[in-house]
């Protein structure tokens, strides 16, 4: 409480109270905050680092009942697996003839492939191969897992809405019993079927909440990146693009959104804050964010988090090379429950004053 201190009587109805497992308002009113403030706060993990602890992670733990993947704790979070409040980021290794056994979860996953070519995800009996870029999904409850049978390592970052679904206490796990669910369908058959650009099979009547399309090449994805590098973009965002369900034009995850963005060469986009966090992968190039006021250099295959509403505007460095961000966002789930907000930062020209850096 605020007030002065307590009058005997008060105390001892206090003492009462939080005893019966009752508490007054008045003592929790600062937690009505006039905005919101986030406990998970703005951090970035370099690539010579997270390449560093990776490479190790292969000598050192083998692929057991579980996978080999490195998880980004948030350093606000106390401990808690979790990137921010709601999602969770991962670095994977599969070794060349390493399996990932099957499993599932009520969690969603979508993997962007960092380094390796020709290992896959299998999702629901369909091997989704993989390529630098690429983006693949494994929606909810889907069983899937990972096989490497080329002779090169495989990475890719993981990307998880493991705190929101534990939040809502929904979380289920289950192993399958072999250690990889039998082929159904062809591979990279979610392609064949759904990957065309805004023509949609009509004789296919489901309509998931997740996309049905399971694999985002990244050669589409620079392609359209390319195609729009001369349009002005958005002020704060630059070219960015959001990956769609091709059924249904939103996004492609339920809880998740995936987002690509290219700064131009010498592009700096205007500040500005938002409900929702995200954790953003560097593909290409290099630039800056500055995230309420600290600057986060940042080089290709560094990881960077953006609690929700921070104030954040991004830059590109280069005079010549373009730059280029992936990030999953929870906005989907802010938008569903009518809590997304946005605001631009007014005054200096949109920009922010930079108070400091941050060092690895
Ligand atoms: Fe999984
Ligand atoms: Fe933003």
């Amino acid at each position: 409480m605020t007030r002065q201190a307590l009058t005997t009587v008060e105390a001892d109805f206090h003492e009462r109270m939080h005893a019966a497992q009752i508490h007054g308002l008045w003592e929790l009113a600062s937690q009505m905050t006039r905005h919101p403030e986030p406990k998970a706060i703005a951090h970035m993990w370099k690539s010579s680092l997270l390449e560093a602890m990776v490479r190790e992670s292969g000598e050192v733990v083998p692929v057991g009942e579980e996978r080999r993947a490195l998880q980004l704790f948030n350093p606000g979070l106390e401990g808690r697996w979790a990137t921010t409040n709601t999602m969770i980021a991962a670095v994977q290794l599969l070794l060349p003839g390493e399996v990932a056994r099957a499993h599932r979860h009520t969690p969603t996953a979508i993997r962007f492939i960092m380094e390796g070519a020709g290992a896959y995800t299998a999702v629901d009996g369909e091997r989704v191969y993989m390529e630098p870029g690429d983006l693949i999904l494994t929606p909810s409850w889907a069983w899937h897992d990972h096989g490497n049978e080329t002779d090169k390592p495989v990475v890719w970052m993981d990307g998880l809405d493991v705190p929101l679904v534990q939040a809502l206490n929904a979380m289920f796990f289950q192993m399958y019993d072999v250690p990889q669910v039998p082929l159904s369908k062809p591979k990279n058959a979610s392609v064949h079927l759904h990957g065309h650009v805004s023509l949609n099979p009509t004789w296919v009547k489901e309509r998931p909440r997740s996309s049905p399309l399971l694999l985002y090449s990244w050669e589409t994805t620079w392609q359209s990146l390319n195609a729009l590098r001369d349009v002005d973009g958005d002020a704060h965002d630059g070219v960015a693009l959001e990956y769609t369900h091709p059924q249904t034009g939103c996004s492609l995850l339920p809880t998740m959104a995936c987002w690509i963005q290219m700064l131009r060469p010498g592009e700096r986009t205007k500040a500005h804050r938002h409900t929702g966090s995200a954790v953003y992968y560097v593909v290409r190039g290099a630039g800056e964010t500055i995230i309420d006021g600290r600057r986060f250099a940042w080089g290709r295959g560094d990881i960077i988090v953006l609690p929700s509403w921070a104030l954040h505007e991004h830059a590109n460095v280069s005079s010549r090379d373009a730059a280029v961000l992936f990030s999953i966002q929870d906005r989907p789930v802010l938008d569903a429950l009518g809590l997304y907000r946005e605001e631009a930062l007014g005054e200096n020209g949109g920009h922010q004053k930079v108070i400091s850096s941050f060092a690895a």
